[in-house]
This record gives C-alpha cells, structure tokens and sequence, in this order.
C-alpha cells in the first residue's frame, strides 16, 4: 500500500491483515506466513475481538474462520463488509464445508482458502483478494473524482448561464435611465439584510442571485407601461407585476427553487394582499421578503419616471409605515439596524437625496 510520508512522498507500508480464528495454534501459524510475506498481521480468537480491531485502524483484509465460538464467520461477514466495506475477506473452512465457503463469495468474500492450510496457497490466496480489494478502491476512486470533476462542471455551466441572465439584466437596466444599477444596490442591500439575520453561507449564495436576478422578467414589460410618468391603470400595473412569474421562468432552468421562488414572490405582500398573491407572512419565502424591503428602499431613492427620488429618512418613514402589511416587521428591524450602523452598503450614499413624494415602487 502507498502512503505520503512526512516530506509528502509516496512510500510503500506494508498492508494490515486481521487473522480471526479460535485456534491460538493456527493464528501463529498463519502469523508467521504472512509476515514472511511482508503483511502486518493482528489476531483475534472471537468474532467480537475482531470487530474490536477493525473498528480501532484500518485492516487491509481479513482472514476469517467460518466456525468461531461467539458467532459463525458467515454472521460476521456480512458485518465486516457492511461496516468496513473496503476490507477484503478472504474465508478459512474445513474442506468438508466448502459449499459454505463458496456461498460466503457470493456474500461478498473475496477467496477462500482450507484448512488443512497449504501454507504456499494461503499467500497466494492473500494476494489474490488484495489485488481485487486494490481494484475497487480504484474504481471508487476514480467514481469518486468522475462525481466532483461532473459536479464541478455543472456548477461551472450553472454560472456562465447565470452570468449571461445577468448580464442581460444589467443591459436591461443600462438601457432604462431610472432603473441603472438598481439589481446591483439591491444585491449590496439584501446581503447585508440577510448577513444581519444569521443567514448560512449558501443561503446567502442563493439571495446574491436572486437579488441580481429579480426582475430579469421585465425583458416582457411593456416599455411605454414601464416608463409611464404619473399613476398606472389596474391593468397597466397588473402587466408590470407579470415580471415576477416571467423571471421565475426564465431562471428557473437554471437555478434552484429557492432562488426561483425568490423572484416569483418578491412583490408579495407580508400581509397577503398583494396582486394575485397565494401566500403570505412567513409562507413567503424569507429570501422574498428580504428583497421586498431592499427592492422598495432603492426604488425610494431613486428617480422614477412617475416620481423623483426621495430622501433616505423619507424611505424608511414609508417602510416603517408599511411594517406588517407589506413587509416582515423581522426583515424591516434587520434593516433599520444595518442603516443606523450604515453597514448597509450602498444605501449610504442615498442620505442627500432630495425629497419629493412617498409613494412606495412598481419596480
Ligand atoms: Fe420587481
């Protein structure tokens, strides 16, 4: 078997056979054998004992007596493989009971030798089994690099497709004079958000896309609707909230449902009693109500067409005002703390706005 030494080079150790048999006579004779032969061996009288050895350092293989006097090594077998299943067994019976050895290969030994011994098979026999055992770990090995190097891939493709639905959101955005920039502020927003609320690394993952993401579906929106200056129509403000299921559609090939449920439901209201909504207070998923409150701070501060920027103070007046009908009081503490910290990233740079209206966004 090879191993890194200490100055990181491979070097060869010899491997580590168990003997389990309940004759003292025949494990020192088999000790002696295979220790000519370059193995380290250990001994256990009982199947208990054994299992004590295998389960205190890695054993190469065993070899396993089929009469033991606490458990047949038929029983423990299935024991062995189940539990250590890169060991190797190579069984030990009387010629009589060779049936019993055969039908112990199809359970997952590896050879089998009998008693009594040859002692030029049992090497042999030895080798044979370790050969096989050294087979499969390559082939789990290399399974095993075959799963990263796939995963990795998939998460590679997963991004350049990411990417581009950015990079066409942002030249959504680029081409809107009111709405450049607005993902990426959201972005900073509500990783701040979800960093204040104790969110794991990858849910954090998942909100930075769909932040960036959340209204890729505005591709289907009406431009004219869109940049409407004054008050929309029931029907012109339904045509613009389509953009949420849009989006949803659009990444949802590509992402998982978490951050497709993000875009789907980012104009919900906590209370339920947004347009067409389905579910509401903590059934939003949190990620959702996150960027509701990131979402609406932004649009606040910025230029509309229907109305100018208004000032920072006047935005979290309005989201305060709307603490409990359209957003998570949770959320919107989280965020009030973050602003009095000014760790809310580019959120600080809206404290000179001007001040102009309070009507609360379409974006
Ligand atoms: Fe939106």
């Amino acid at each position: 078997m090879k191993q890194a030494n200490a100055n990181g080079k491979s070097v060869l150790v010899p491997e580590t056979l168990l003997i389990v048999d309940d004759e003292a006579g025949i494990r020192k004779v088999l000790h002696l054998r295979l220790s000519r032969e370059g193995y380290r061996c250990k001994e256990a009288a009982t199947a208990e004992k054994a299992l004590d050895i295998l389960a205190a350092s890695p054993i190469a293989l065993v070899v396993l007596d089929i009469r033991l006097p606490d458990k047949p090594g038929t029983e423990l077998l299935p024991e062995i493989k189940s539990g250590y299943p890169d060991t190797a067994v190579v069984m030990a019976t009387v010629v009589s009971k060779v049936s019993v050895a055969t039908q112990c290969l199809q359970q997952g030994a590896d050879d089998y030798i009998c008693k009594p011994f040859d002692l030029d098979e049992v090497p042999l026999s030895v080798r044979r089994a370790l050969e096989k055992r050294a087979l499969r770990l390559k082939i789990k090995e290399y399974q095993q690099n075959l799963e990263e190097k796939v995963e990795e891939q998939t998460l590679e493709i997963s991004n350049i497709f990411l990417g581009a639905i950015e990079a066409l959101a942002s030249a959504l955005e680029a081409k809107d004079r009111y709405t450049g920039g607005h993902s990426r502020r959201v972005s900073e927003i509500a990783l701040a958000l979800g960093t204040e609320l104790g969110l794991s690394a990858t849910d954090l993952q998942d909100l930075r896309w769909g932040s960036l993401l959340h209204d890729v579906g505005k591709i289907a929106v009406d431009q004219l609707i869109q940049n409407k200056p004054g008050s929309l129509t029931s029907e012109e403000y339904e045509h613009i909230m389509i953009h949420t299921h849009v989006g949803a559609d659009i990444v949802r090939p590509v992402v998982n449902e978490r951050i497709t449920q993000m875009i789907e439901h980012h104009h919900d209201h906590y209370d339920g009693y947004g347009l067409n909504q389905v579910v509401a207070g903590k059934d939003i998923p949190l990620g959702a109500r996150i960027l509701a409150v990131a979402d609406a701070f932004d649009a606040l501060t910025s230029d509309r067409p229907y109305r100018p920027a208004i000032s920072r103070e006047e935005a979290l007046e309005e989201i305060k005002r709307c603490i409990g009908t359209q957003f998570d009081p949770v959320v919107v503490d989280a965020f009030l703390k973050i602003i009095s910290r000014g760790s809310e990233g580019h959120a600080r740079d809206y404290q000179d706005r001007n001040v102009a209206t309070s009507k609360l966004s379409r974006d």
